[in-house]
């Protein structure tokens, strides 16, 4: 059995931003077209009015401040209100596969590697552009790696399952290294035309490279101690945008429920004890002690949960930086969350620092992942 190391990371940034204030600008014009569109009906209490969103309500109840997009217009547009990305032939790169590469670039250069190094591409992702050919075989051409490669999705755990999987076949020897990619386009299933749930989302792209340690030499790097998985099926947080969405009545657009929706506060009290437990449990297997980690980079999807997460796992609240959140810039990035924080803020770390990346969302999945910033 092989050790594994993580050599390098990368993230791709979408270039546009929508802060709070012209979110809530766009949902309440939009608000106020709904209500004038239908004001005979409102009168004759026939309908509910649609209520106006607050930025106060936003960053009081999430941390969030901002989100990055590929089409602000579309989605600002209150007659429009989801981005506008054209549609691609399909001899040209798919918009997953092109945020990919862009990530994949950043972390093969930090890793010291290149395309001829890897054996592997998995792309990790919450949705996926089609159904088939994989998102990640196309990674694998353009950058044009050997080997094989497939598409995985765990929602907000596809990149925490998507570093067991490497991981499992770099230890047993059925990879060398392995990319392993998270495309987010958490924008085109969202819906923004609804107040619960419009501030929740933004875009963002992750990659991991994975190695043999003992072939490993980017400066820098964790060596993954140990990887833990988890899943609990639940329907408070689901998007029926499946393979079988052609056979029933309605236009994706349209249809509420295939898109994202959830029972945020049911998500927030079921999955908190859940991923306390993951973590503390998966310390205690390895002989270790919260005291023994200095940082913990948890999934990106609100600031109470991960408060209340930090608080619990350390027995203390964590101090700053112990415990870096992204979220306030970024919003929920579904599996790239957690990633963007290790990414971010792992460089000052001294060779022997132990550290847990943990993700957690729909399913219910978590992904506990235990690393050492090598010597
Ligand atoms: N602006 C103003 N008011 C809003 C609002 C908005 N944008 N959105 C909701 N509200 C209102 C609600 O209608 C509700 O009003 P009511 O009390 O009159 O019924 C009130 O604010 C509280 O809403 P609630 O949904 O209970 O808020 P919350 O405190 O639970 O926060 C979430 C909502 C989604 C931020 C929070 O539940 C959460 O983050 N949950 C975990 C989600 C998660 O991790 N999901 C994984 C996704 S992959």
């Amino acid at each position: 059995m092989h050790a594994v190391s993580i050599s390098g990371t990368g993230v791709f940034t979408p270039e546009q931003t929508i802060s709070n204030a012209e979110l809530v600008a766009a949902f309440n014009a939009y608000a106020d077209r709904q209500n004038a569109l239908h004001a005979d009906e409102i009168e004759r209490g026939e309908r509910e009015p649609v209520p106006q969103s607050d930025e106060g309500f936003i960053v009081k109840a999430s941390g969030i401040e901002s989100r990055y997009v590929l089409d602000k217009k579309g989605t600002l547009d209150p007659e429009i209100m989801h981005p506008v990305l054209p549609e691609r032939s399909d001899d040209e790169l798919s918009v997953m596969a092109e945020m990919a590469l862009k990530a994949a670039t950043v972390a093969l250069e930090k890793s010291g590697r290149t395309a001829a190094d890897i054996d592997a591409v998995i792309c990790a992702a919450s949705n996926h552009e089609r159904a088939y050919p994989a998102i990640a075989i196309e990674v694998q051409q353009a950058l044009g790696i050997n080997g094989f490669a497939f598409d995985m999705n765990i929602a907000c755990s596809s990149a925490t399952f998507g570093i067991q999987a490497a991981a499992d076949m770099i230890r047993s020897g059925s990879a060398r290294a392995i990319l392993m990619v998270n495309p987010e386009i958490c924008s085109a299933h969202l819906e923004w035309r609804d107040r619960d749930c419009h501030f929740i989302f933004g875009d963002v792209c992750t990659a991991v490279i994975l190695e043999r340690a003992d072939l490993a030499t980017a400066p820098g790097r964790f060596e993954i101690v140990s990887t833990r998985c988890l899943t609990q099926f639940s329907n408070n947080i689901r998007n029926n945008n499946g393979f079988l969405r052609r056979t029933r009545e309605g236009h994706m657009q349209d249809r509420r429920d295939m898109l994202f929706r959830q029972e945020g506060r049911k998500v927030f009290k079921q999955v908190v004890p859940i991923v306390i437990d993951l973590i503390l449990g998966h310390l205690a297997d390895e002989d270790l002690k919260p005291g023994d980690l200095e940082r913990l980079w948890l999934h990106q999807a609100n600031k109470g949960m991960n408060d209340m997460i930090g608080a619990r796992v350390l027995g203390r609240t964590p101090e700053k930086g112990e415990q870096p959140n992204i979220l306030q810039d970024y919003a929920n990035t579904s599996s790239a969350g957690s990633i963007i924080a290790f990414s971010k803020y792992s460089d000052d770390l001294e060779p022997g620092a132990l550290g847990v990346i943990c993700s957690f969302g729909a399913g219910y999945s978590a992904g506990s992942v235990i690393v050492r910033k090598a010597a």
